[in-house]
């Protein structure tokens, strides 16, 4: 089993730990740095030029091959990713704040909202293990993998759907009367649409 070192050339290594160290230090992180942050996640393994890591599958992070990759560095791609944000575009965007927490306590403190355009977990699919390396990368340890992913729709709608009344209760409280909800729904490309 491949572990996050065998991803990277030494160099690229050290990098890629010193961005991990510097990220997990925020305690309050502006756009700038979430959008950096974004941008060294998508980068951090796959199987085009520009990815940190050896050649990988650029969603599952299965057991890299070929050569270490020290031509792309973490400065060089996240250089190349600010210049695709034209920069008066944050100018332009209506305001708007970043709420990360399970969609529980958002239903609980969040004003209500015109739309909720969401995913929920595709069905057989557990979103922590494809994306161990990004998890890792954002702080999760061994633990939150056996753990925290417990809190997660994709592990508790295995034992039971029920936990979808919850959530269509919470999205129904968040949602003002009229609003829009969108789900895009795993195992096919069907975006279902409804007015509550
Ligand atoms: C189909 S994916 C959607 C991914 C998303 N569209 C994106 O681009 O990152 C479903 C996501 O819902 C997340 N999820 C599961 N339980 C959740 C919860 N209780 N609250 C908030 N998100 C949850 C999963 O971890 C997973 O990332």
């Amino acid at each position: 089993m491949a572990v996050w070192a065998d991803f990277y050339h030494p160099d690229t290594l050290a990098e890629v730990l010193k961005a991990r160290r510097y990220f997990l230090r925020l305690s309050q992180p502006t756009d700038s740095d979430i959008f950096v942050k974004a941008a060294l996640l998508h980068v951090l393994h796959g199987n085009r030029p520009y990815a940190l890591s050896r050649n990988s599958h650029p969603i599952t992070p299965f057991h890299p091959s070929g050569q270490s990759n020290l031509q792309t560095r973490c400065g060089a791609c996240t250089a190349s990713h600010s210049t695709a944000v034209p920069e008066p575009a944050t100018n332009q965007l209506p305001p708007r704040s970043l709420i990360p927490r399970d969609f529980r306590q958002l239903a609980k403190c969040h004003e209500s909202v015109d739309a909720i355009i969401t995913s929920p977990p595709f069905w057989g699919m557990r979103f922590d293990r494809p994306n161990w390396l990004r998890m890792w990368f954002c702080g999760w340890q061994a633990e939150d993998f056996h753990q925290t992913s417990r809190a997660f729709l994709e592990r508790q709608q295995t034992s039971s759907l029920e936990v979808y009344r919850e959530f269509f209760t919470a999205c129904r409280k968040l949602l003002r009367p009229g609003g829009l909800m969108i789900l895009h729904l795993g195992g096919s490309d069907n975006t279902t649409c409804s007015r509550r």
